[in-house]
């Protein structure tokens, strides 16, 4: 499809009004936007905004908005997420939003007994954080739990580091657990005789995981004059590899990523922290691993599966100051931060089977020659069917330009 012909399609799937088509051409924020959003603004900044296709999740179709700059993400993302479909598509969860805020204690006379104050107190010191705390307590959220976790024998010896659990709702969380480890680290000092240092969330949100699993035909996984069963053993090396060897796996897991962050980015969501969860996740065994899970079943069909920390929101930041972004939700059309999570897990197990198809198959060169080749046709003017000849052509020549496509097109035209 053509530009326009893909913006249409994106305005009639989520009947996005002009200002919001406008917020796709703008970039979704100007320049004054931009000077209230962070500091020293001296401008702004563009990256494409595109869809991934083919996402079936929990039984609904999405269409996934990706903001990246690298070629092939996208494309290779709806491919993976078609080969997914025919297996009847994604079924996703996610775990209720829960953040974990830290508070460090130290300079305590008597651990244990500090630990026994404090959760000799624990819920009063919950009521004291939720009296305190606005919009996500009246939504339903707010402190839930507090946990003590002594660290003996650091590099300036013992301390206490208190986890509060505090239920974000819809938001990301970062300024309503920040809050409220603040608000309350005071107290904290009182009745533990201690000394508080840092209050600050943890990025590592092992409370908040999202998962997806799906299947692929074998039939399907066919590919170059290779069987659909052959392919799934590759794939299967391909993910033992990255299980066993550190050095993989950190490539395996930036192909994960590629999707998800494209999606984080689309969706105003702070991709940092995600990021920052999702290897803390991946080393949790001592060992830094995959992220994903790849498997064949009796009937020699693959399967596929990803859990990691997801902590996204659809309200607040630069999800409400960023037009772009706010467009963005509205073409996923969702309701919770928690479905939002879901597709963020699908998209990362579709990128993850785009790029392993393609690994153990022709290789990650290969594919990216044939859609700059392709596009470089369709600049040129070819419709698609020409198109593909045209890029095969170049590739064989080992010439792929413009002008090039611009020549066999008018070689083409002549000859019919
Ligand atoms: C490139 O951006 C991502 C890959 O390297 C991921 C992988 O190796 O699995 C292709």
């Amino acid at each position: 499809m053509s530009l326009t012909e893909r913006q249409a399609i994106a305005r009639d799937w989520a009947a996005l009004d002009v200002a919001e088509m406008q917020s796709l051409v703008d970039s979704g924020l100007s320049t004054a936007e931009a000077d209230l959003l962070i500091e020293n603004v001296i401008g702004r900044y563009s990256l494409p905004f595109a869809l991934a296709t083919n996402f079936r999740i929990n039984g609904r179709d999405y269409l996934a908005p990706m903001v990246v700059e690298e070629a092939s993400v996208v494309a290779a993302c709806s491919y993976a997420a078609k080969l997914f479909r025919q297996g009847g598509g994604f079924t996703a969860g996610a775990d209720e939003p829960i953040m974990i805020g830290q508070i460090q204690l130290l300079d305590l006379a008597d651990m244990n007994a500090a630990i026994e104050s404090i959760m000799a107190r624990k819920a009063r010191i919950l009521k004291r954080i939720n009296n305190a705390s606005g919009s996500i307590v009246a939504r339903g959220g707010g402190a839930i739990d507090l946990e003590a976790r002594p660290l003996r024998d650091t590099a300036i010896g013992d301390m206490l580091i208190l986890h509060l659990h505090y239920d974000v709702r819809d938001a990301m969380g970062a300024n309503a657990i920040n809050t409220a480890v603040e608000r309350i680290a005071p107290f904290l000092e009182r009745i533990s005789r201690g000394r508080v240092n840092l209050r600050i969330l943890s990025n590592l949100s092992d409370r908040r995981l999202a998962r997806a699993s799906g299947m692929i035909p074998k039939q399907a996984l066919a590919k170059d004059g290779a069987n659909g069963a052959d392919v799934a053993t590759w794939i299967l090396e391909a993910a033992a590899f990255a299980e066993a060897d550190p050095y993989r796996a950190a490539t395996h897991n930036k192909g994960i990523m590629n999707g998800i962050d494209a999606l984080l980015l689309a969706t105003g969501n702070d991709w940092r922290a995600v990021e920052a969860g999702a290897h803390a996740y991946a080393a949790r065994s001592g060992t830094y691993r995959s992220l994903t899970k790849w498997s064949t079943d009796e009937a020699g069909n693959l399967r596929g599966e990803i859990e990691l920390p997801m902590a996204l929101g659809i309200v607040g930041g630069a999800t409400r100051s960023h037009r772009g972004a706010r467009t963005a939700l509205k073409l996923l059309g969702l309701k919770s931060a928690r479905e939002l999570a879901k597709v963020a897990a699908a998209v990362g197990l579709a990128q993850n089977l785009g790029a392993l198809r393609a690994l153990a198959t022709d290789g990650i060169q290969a594919g990216h020659m044939r859609l700059h080749a392709r596009q470089l046709a369709l600049a040129a003017g070819a419709d698609e069917e020409s198109a593909r000849a045209i890029a095969r052509r170049m590739i064989e020549e080992g010439a792929i330009r413009l002008e090039r496509a611009r020549e066999i097109l008018r070689e083409q035209r002549r000859a019919t």
